[in-house]
């Protein structure tokens, strides 16, 4: 998989790929994630990529000319399945959203920032546009790599353990049990002794047990039909 980012806040995104797990899906050949500065793009001297709003009022707009510029050097070397913008008025991120999306071949996202970009942006370039939340960030790059971490670590062989992903929370629209490590008692407070016993079968029924639990009591609403 190829993800091409594109933002005016490129040195922000760089620090959260070169760490942890994504610097190693990377380095393993798992993907590969490059970052545009925007301002790369721009025809004028100043390398401005905003103006002012049309019809007034506060806050700049970023402009459709170096939008539209990146996308489209991008479009002339390979074909992507689809052109992301990270706004909070996309429809709203979930595991539904990125399991499909970790099946793509080459997709971009676009970051916005001030007031957003010019609507033709959109109309012209856009295939989808999602939001991690219903709060504001002050530009889209935190969920840009919230959305690529997502897909990321979906990706096969880049977790250690190959059914990890499987068993997280919100996969079977359930939030997952809880897990216990050494020491067996920790201060009076012990494991749950089913998960000492070995037995496989009550295990995972238990666990299974308590992930219902917890999502009815924490989550109900991913219960609801
Ligand atoms: Cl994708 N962008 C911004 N700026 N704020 C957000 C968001 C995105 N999702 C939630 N809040």
């Amino acid at each position: 998989m190829r993800i091409d980012i594109i933002t005016c806040l490129p040195r922000l995104l760089d620090s959260f790929f070169a760490h942890s797990i994504l610097q190693r899906a990377q380095q393993g050949g798992y993907v590969e994630v490059v970052v545009h500065d925007l301002r790369d793009y721009t025809a004028d001297k100043h390398r401005r990529v905003d103006d002012y709003a049309f019809g007034g009022g506060a806050g700049m707009v970023m402009q459709i000319e170096p939008i539209a510029r990146c996308i489209r050097a991008l479009q002339a070397d390979r074909a992507y399945d689809e052109v992301i913008y990270m706004t909070p008025d996309g429809e709203r991120l979930n595991q539904q959203t990125t399991n499909t999306l970790s099946l793509k071949q080459n997709l971009i996202i676009l970051c916005g920032h001030y007031k957003g970009v010019d609507e033709r942006v959109r109309t012209l370039f856009i295939t989808k546009e999602i939001s991690i939340g219903d709060y504001v960030l002050s530009g889209g790059e935190l969920a840009a790599c919230v959305l690529s971490d997502a897909i990321i670590r979906l990706l096969p062989g880049v977790l250690n353990d190959e059914t990890s992903a499987l068993t997280d929370s919100f996969q079977d629209n359930l939030l997952a049990p809880p897990v216990y490590t050494r020491p067996a008692e920790f201060e009076g407070n012990s494991v749950p002794a089913i998960l000492l016993s070995g037995h496989e079968a009550k295990i995972d029924e238990w666990r299974y047990e308590q992930a219902l639990e917890r999502t009815r009591t924490r989550r109900p609403d991913l219960l609801e039909p």
